[in-house]
């Protein structure tokens, strides 16, 4: 079975797709992850994630343990991580690794074009998304539980700045499959989105 979760930047996707990754049994793969080791491998290369021939050579060059550092989510990688997933070439060498993870034993993947590119055929597709200011309120949240001081209106302009990138770039933009069913988790708490989504995984694969 494969369950494919899209949406913005701090829907709370990650969090769905952990939860319905254990509940169900499945492999878990955060396809951000993705990007983010890949701009990282730019940045410290010293080269500029919007080049596309060095950023060829970090996702050419990408391994497991890049994928497992603590240290991608920081504002330059992820806006790094934003450069990089808009060049095709990117996108198109990361396309195999996530159809083969999964392909194996079924999985559940979070990104913005799963349901729409890797796994047009998933089983289940779900697009969870939140206003932006729910959204940056939880990102704002998650950056102070980490001791970092970043004002909110900061953090709304980034999510702002993010969600413009990932839905205007040419390459895979962020887009709601036809198929897929919205989530809007403004007004739920992460017990509620993840109720809201098993009931719906047990109507389509019964
Ligand atoms: O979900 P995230 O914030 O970790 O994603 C990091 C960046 O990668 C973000 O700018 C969107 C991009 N991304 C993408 O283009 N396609 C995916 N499947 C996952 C992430």
């Amino acid at each position: 079975m494969i369950i494919a979760i899209d949406g913005p930047a701090a829907a709370g996707k990650g969090t769905l797709a952990k939860r319905l990754a254990a509940a169900l049994g499945l492999p878990y793969l955060d396809t951000g992850i993705l990007y983010r080791a890949t701009a990282k491998r730019v940045l410290e290369a010293g080269s500029d994630p919007a080049d596309v021939s060095a950023a060829l050579r970090a996702v050419q060059g990408l391994g497991e343990a890049d994928l497992r550092r603590g240290d991608l989510r920081d504002a330059a990688t992820s806006k790094a991580a934003s450069q990089v997933a808009s060049i095709a070439e990117v996108r198109q060498a990361l396309l195999h690794f996530q159809r083969h993870f999964g392909g194996r034993n079924g999985a559940v993947l979070d990104g913005r074009d799963i349901g729409t590119i890797i796994f047009p055929h998933a089983d289940v597709k779900l697009f969870v998304t939140a206003s932006v200011e729910a959204r940056a309120a939880r990102r704002h949240k998650e950056f102070q539980d980490r001791g970092e001081s970043v004002t909110l209106d900061d953090v709304i302009a980034d999510v702002q700045a993010r969600d413009e990138a990932d839905r205007t770039r040419a390459a895979a933009p962020l887009m709601m499959a036809m198929d897929a069913t919205l989530i809007d988790t403004t007004e739920m708490d992460a017990d509620e989105a993840f109720a809201q989504a098993l009931r719906l995984v047990q109507a389509k694969t019964r």
